[in-house]
Order: structure tokens, then sequence, then C-alpha cells
């Protein structure tokens, strides 16, 4: 099957896992879970889901298991999209074509609806104790890797280093725009797809490896949504093009050009399909998986 009607298809069954898993409208604090549930079901690419699933396929998972972390990780980045949004971090008006958290429901609403998703997204992923399929040392492997990469030594660690690059102007190293990229973006990438490769059942070396390839994938998709804050437009992007350069962000477009931020990217995304490849000699093979990281060097949007 040709892969656009394939991805479409994976797309739909992600949001109606994550559908189940999101709160309900009803009470006093109904409000948070409103401005929560806006913020993930406005749409997005469902990349880290996806990812999540098609690395769990190629370690040969099966059960529904996965379910529960596939949905807490795009939880816990939709938190991560609604808190970068706000006027106090990069102050953007649109996401995923439409108006943002903060813009809909107010800054206060948009911190506590953020608040709750990190939150929900460790509820949720518990909820896998109560599933069959894999066993509680995976599980509990699979979300303690989640809580760290999504964490001050992950994640929150590169959004914290983007916020004080701001002040920093040209000063900003290669060394620590790599830092930036590697934490704020590759760290849920890694998330993603160790967790799926733990839960079904991967070796250490097998894990380590998938490590090292998502930090590429990571690295490569930061890249390319730097050159598309440059190169896009606000219809395409469903976000706001010139981003970064109206708060003065050092990116790899800035430090290096579209032409070598490209041929990075391409590079970086290239050798870590190899990784995955040198997989193949154990029987671990998911050709949607390469095509999926190879479409995500070209994509628009
Ligand atoms: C945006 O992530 C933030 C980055 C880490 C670059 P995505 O480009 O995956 O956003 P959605 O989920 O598709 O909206
Ligand atoms: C944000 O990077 C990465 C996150 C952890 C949210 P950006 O600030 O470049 O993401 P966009 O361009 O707003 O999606
Ligand atoms: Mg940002
Ligand atoms: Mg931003
Ligand atoms: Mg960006």
């Amino acid at each position: 099957m040709n892969f656009d009607i394939m991805l479409e298809r994976k797309v739909k069954e992600i949001e109606s896992i994550i559908k189940g898993y999101l709160p309900e409208e009803s009470g006093w604090a109904k409000t948070v879970a409103e401005a929560m549930n806006y913020s993930v079901n406005v749409g997005g690419k469902r990349l880290r889901p996806m990812l999540m699933a098609e690395t769990y396929r190629l370690f040969g998972g099966t059960d529904s298991v996965i379910e529960p972390f596939m949905a807490a990780i795009e939880m816990i980045h939709t938190y991560s999209l609604v808190h970068d949004d706000l006027p106090a971090m990069d102050n953007d008006e649109y996401r995923r074509g439409k108006k943002t958290t903060w813009v809909v429901y107010g800054d206060a609403m948009a911190i506590l609806a953020g608040d709750g998703l990190l939150n929900y997204a460790f509820e949720t992923a518990l909820r896998s104790f109560g599933m069959p399929g894999s066993d509680a040392d995976r599980k509990a492997k699979a979300l303690s890797i989640l809580a760290g990469k999504a964490g001050i030594y992950g994640m929150i660690g590169g959004q914290t280093a983007d916020i004080e690059a701001e002040a920093m102007g040209d000063r900003v190293t290669q060394e620590q725009l790599l830092f930036i990229h590697e934490h704020k973006t590759a760290a849920l990438v890694q998330a993603a797809m160790m967790v799926g490769a733990v839960l079904a059942g991967a070796d250490d070396e097998q894990i380590r490896l998938v490590e090292k390839a998502a930090y590429e994938i990571g690295i490569a998709f930061q890249i390319q949504d730097d050159i598309l804050d440059v190169t896009s437009s606000l219809e395409t992007l469903g976000k706001p093009v010139g981003s970064d350069a109206r708060n003065q962000k050092t990116t790899y477009v800035t430090l290096k050009g579209i032409q070598e931020a490209s041929r990075e990217q391409r590079q970086m995304s290239d050798h870590a399909i190899g990784m995955l490849r040198s997989l193949e000699e154990d029987g671990a093979r998911n050709e949607f998986l390469i095509e999926l990281i190879r479409s995500l060097i070209t994509r628009i949007k």
C-alpha cells in the first residue's frame, strides 16, 4: 500500500486511541479538561505515538499495552507546546492551524491545562499495569524512560537552555545549540522509540542503538522545524513563521544557513536509518518506520 494512505490511516487509528484516554469534561474543574482536550484534539502529526507504535512493531510487539503509552507521550508533547506558545515563552498565537490554548482559554488556564496534561500522561501510562502483554518490569522501565526524557535532564532542560539562549544573541555556540536541540526535541523522540522497544522486549544493546538513532532523528527533525520557520507559511505550517527571528533564537539556519542545515539533517537522518537497518540482522524490520523517518526531512509541516 502507498505510504501516504498508510500514514493517514495510522494517524486516524492513533487519534482514536488518544481520544479514548482523554479526560471527561464535567464538574467544577471542567474548564481545565476542556482546555486539555482542545489542545490535543486540534490536530498535529502524531509523530511521537507513531514512532512508538512502529518501534514496538519493529521488535515484534502486538499488544494493546502500548496504547496508554502512546496517548501519554502525545499528552506530554502537547503540554510542551501549550507552554511553549505562552506569552512568557515563544508568544505564539497559532498552533496546529488553530488559535493557541492561551489565546482561547487565557494564560492561567493554559498553564493549568499544560500541568494537567503532564500529570494525566502519567495517570494514563500507569493504566498499562492493569493490562495484559509485557510484564511489570518492562512497564516500569518504560515509565522511567518517559519521565526522564521529559524532565529537567530531557525536554524541560532543553526548553530552559532555549529560553536562556535568547539573550545571548550570536554568542550561542554550535555545541550549545546541539544541547538545546537534543534536549528540547530529540529527548521525546528518544522516549517514544525507546518505550516501544522496551515494551516489546528489545535487549539492552538494541535499546541503546534505538536511543542513538532517535537522537539523530530528533535533531534532524528540529533542524527541519527551524528551516520551516523561515521558508514556510502560517497556512501550510499551522503555526506562525518567523517566530524564531522574532524571539532572537539561534537556530541551525541562523548558525549555518539553510543549505548547510539541510545537508546536515539529511546526513543525520540517513545515518539513523542505517543504524535501524543494522537491526535487520536480528530479524527486526519495519519498512514503514524507515519510510516515516525518511519523510520527515522533506516534510512541509
Ligand atoms: C513541534 O513538534 C515542536 C518541535 C519539537 C519541533 P511537531 O512538529 O511534532 O508538532 P505537531 O505535534 O505536529 O503539532
Ligand atoms: C519547541 O521548539 C520544542 C518543545 C519542546 C515544545 P520550538 O519552539 O521551535 O517549537 P515550535 O516551532 O514552536 O513548534
Ligand atoms: Mg520554543
Ligand atoms: Mg515555539
Ligand atoms: Mg520551531
